[in-house]
């Protein structure tokens, strides 16, 4: 999200005549997107901004912006302890950064009701795949996120507005969109979400349809059958559970049980037997136990994901989690942490050797990083495939035939255009 939100600030201002600076030194503005969901975010952008300081003694016409989260949490407060910066505005002020650089100094940190129907212009570095915002905020005050409070209430665009938008990507050569939202699940406007997804699968030249996140509570059986019968939508799902104990579950108010969600993930693989399913854990939230976190460690032996995200519990300031007793000590956070972490690795391994010999579309993104000589892209279910090819296959679908597994991505063999 916060990518996307950096993409269309870059818009903003090259519509406004600015242009990228080849290094930091170099510019006159320098804006901080920030995220504030875990602690290690904040705790990077400060020493980030310190570092920049110095920089302002050099070229007196540098402008530092703070934006994103912390910039919507802190507000005020950023000037006072950073007197280097010259503007602070939230998430949903995104549109009136043209604005703001014709003043001195301002802070923009307040509710924009209209966020949904504000489209902005925004500047990809990529040219095959896209993010696409399709609702804005959050409703669900899960106890330990910080976000309902940064990013505001949930709203949604209108259907109409993501079908111009896809379909100008389209003509400009996208191959991919990724719909994007805190809980897409509850996109709420002239339609629901499966009926945008049906609405977007017929623009004709975007071949493949991704979204994030989805809220396990609000997953819909009418959800389901779209994956499984639209052409461009992908078969994968990002999940979150969260944890595996019903007990923080409830602590957590995610407002599912760890049977409800069982029962989703078991919906989705009876109907699309080789879906992938992702998910997001947190260890050591306030009172887990030693029998809560084996729970969690139940879960992942039995759902088997084929990929997850992993935090530490990190308390944040003015939600419900913070004031919790029971509060876990770091290095029990860590175990979990880790011992999470390296189970999900076997099982990653596992899931990816299971693919060896078939057959899987690949839309291809670009020249391999580490290989050289190598292409490289994605399958449906999300699963990076590197393999031999001409550059010209750049943009198009391929099949490959999985040769070889490993933890972060699979190796294959080009066996035709489809
Ligand atoms: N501490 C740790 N992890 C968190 N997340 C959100 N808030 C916190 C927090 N306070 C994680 C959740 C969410 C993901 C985006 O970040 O797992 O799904
Ligand atoms: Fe945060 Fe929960 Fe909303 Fe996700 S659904 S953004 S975890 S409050």
């Amino acid at each position: 999200m916060n990518v996307h939100d950096s993409e269309k600030m870059a818009g903003i201002l090259k519509a406004g005549g600015y242009a990228e600076a080849a290094n930091t030194e170099d510019a006159d503005l320098i804006i901080f997107n920030t995220c504030s969901i875990r602690q290690k975010a904040e705790q990077k952008f400060r020493s980030e901004l310190g570092r920049i300081k110095l920089l302002k003694s050099k070229n007196p016409l540098l402008k530092i912006a703070v934006a994103g989260c912390i910039a919507q949490q802190r507000g005020r407060d950023i000037l006072k302890r950073s007197p280097h910066v010259d503007y602070v505005f939230g998430p949903q002020n995104i549109h009136k950064l043209s604005a703001m650089l014709t003043t001195n100094a301002m802070v923009c940190i307040e509710d924009n009701p209209e966020i949904q129907h504000t489209d902005l212009p925004a500047e990809r570095k990529e040219n095959i795949k896209a993010w696409v915002s399709i609702m804005y905020g959050c409703n669900n005050f899960c106890s330990y996120c910080i976000v309902p409070y940064t990013r505001g209430r949930e709203r949604s665009r209108p259907s109409q507005n993501m079908y111009k938008e896809i379909h100008e990507l389209a003509e400009k050569g996208f191959k991919e969109v990724t719909l994007l939202g805190q809980n897409v699940n509850s996109y709420n406007s002239d339609t629901n979400f499966p009926g945008l997804l049906r609405k977007i699968d017929t623009i004709k030249e975007v071949e493949r349809i991704r979204f994030v996140t989805s809220h396990p509570r609000d997953l819909s059986d009418e959800l389901i059958l779209c994956i499984k019968e639209l052409p461009k939508t992908c078969e994968h799902i990002h999940l979150p559970l969260q944890s595996g104990s019903g007990r923080i579950l409830k602590l957590m108010n995610r407002g599912y049980t760890y049977e409800d969600y069982l029962e989703k993930v078991r919906k989705l693989k009876e109907s699309i037997p080789h879906i992938a399913i992702t998910t997001d854990l947190i260890a050591g939230f306030p009172s887990e136990t030693d029998n809560d976190h084996s729970m969690t460690i139940k879960a992942l032996r039995s759902i088997e994901f084929d990929g997850i995200f992993a935090f530490k519990f990190s308390p944040r300031q003015g939600t419900k989690a913070a004031e919790m007793e029971g509060s876990i000590n770091e290095e029990i956070k860590s175990q979990r942490l880790n011992e999470i972490l390296g189970l999900q690795d076997d099982i990653t391994l596992r899931k990816n050797e299971a693919l060896k010999g078939t057959l899987q579309e690949v839309l291809v993104e670009g020249a391999s990083k580490k290989d050289k000589g190598k292409i490289t892209g994605r399958t449906r279910t999300n699963k990076i495939v590197n393999f031999e090819g001409d550059e010209s296959l750049i943009g198009k679908l391929v099949n490959v035939e999985i040769r070889m597994a490993m933890r972060h991505s699979l190796e294959g063999r080009l066996t035709s255009q489809s």
